[in-house]
């Protein structure tokens, strides 16, 4: 049998997770979305490019929840994106209602699926996600950390003037302004970044990175990126269907690791058949401890204004 996977939302995120999907061949693709005509046009497009590109799997668009049944993997990105000045979080109740709708239709039709949340404010939107699937932890991963440390990569890659494929990176914490690369595990082809930078270089590539998302905001003025966080959020999919066990940062409810309970924030987790197979806890410093607590507490912040708010 085919993999299906479903994309909710055929904005841009959706429409490039489709594109990559499909020119993976990683399975069958659904194309969900609420505006009439949207996810089918894109989606016949998509299905139109295949005899071009090389690729034969299935592309469909809908506007109902009904062809995505029995999906393997379901990819949320529905949700309004952020405009110049405005931070993820400002889009929190916006986003609430149309990932709550998004994760029961999708769940109605394929209880077995594994949910990947690319909706902002990322955490928050997991921690959604799972409360009204109620799935268990391993079945519901957040898409950040892939995107935050590829740009944390490309940065670097820049600055030293390297190959991208150099450099090994970890980003931890929340989606946003808090989000916590840490420096010391940074290395390029093996040697810690830090023997190779002076830490004011480090300091600013990191502060290019909290606000990388922001960074092409502020270009595109209409919307978010697209390409880099469809490529993220696919090759998290791809770990899934090819039950590779890649070693990736997402979002994640912690259960008790780095101590935390309940909530979603970027840790490595290794992703193969079975979804989030481990979460790793490493040692960290006080001072990145420190950094992962703050993150941490603004994603709380988040999950206690909705608590409020829908009484969820
Ligand atoms: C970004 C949005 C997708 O970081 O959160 O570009």
């Amino acid at each position: 049998m085919r993999k299906k996977i479903t994309v909710v939302g055929a904005g841009n995120v959706g429409a490039n997770c489709a594109l990559r999907i499909a020119g993976k061949e990683l399975a069958d693709v659904v194309l969900v979305d609420i505006v009439e005509g949207v996810p089918q046009g894109k989606g016949l497009d998509i299905l139109q490019s295949g005899p071009v590109e090389g690729y034969d799997v299935m592309v469909t668009g809908s506007n109902d929840y009904e062809p995505t049944a029995n999906s393997d993997i379901v990819i949320i990105t529905a949700g309004f994106p952020r405009k110049p000045g405005m931070s993820r979080d400002d889009l929190l109740m916006a986003n609430y209602e149309i990932v709550k709708n998004a994760t029961e239709q999708a769940v109605k039709y394929s209880p077995n699926a594994y949910l990947i949340l690319v909706t902002n404010p990322l955490d928050a939107m997991c921690w959604v996600a799972q409360q009204v699937s109620k799935f268990a932890r391993n079945r519901v991963i957040g898409m950040a950390g892939v995107l935050d440390t590829a740009r944390y990569r490309t940065f670097i890659a820049m600055e030293l003037d390297v190959s991208v494929e150099s450099i090994t990176a970890l980003v931890l914490g929340g989606h946003g302004d808090t989000m916590v690369p840490i420096v010391r595990l940074t290395t390029v082809g093996g040697i810690p970044i830090t023997e190779l930078l002076p830490k004011e270089r480090i300091d600013a590539l990191v502060d290019r990175t909290r606000n990388g998302g922001a960074e092409i905001v502020k270009y595109l003025k209409t919307g978010s990126a697209y390409y880099a966080p469809s490529a993220a959020a696919v090759e998290m999919a791809e770990s899934i269907i090819k039950d590779k066990k890649k070693v990736l940062p997402c979002a994640a409810m912690l259960e008790g690791e780095y101590g935390h309970q309940g909530i979603f924030v970027g840790v490595p987790v290794k992703i193969g058949a079975g979804g989030i197979e481990k979460v790793y806890e490493v040692s960290l410093q006080p001072e990145e401890k420190a950094q992962l607590d703050k993150s941490a507490a603004a994603v709380q912040e988040l999950i206690d204004v909705l608590k409020q708010k829908t009484g969820q």
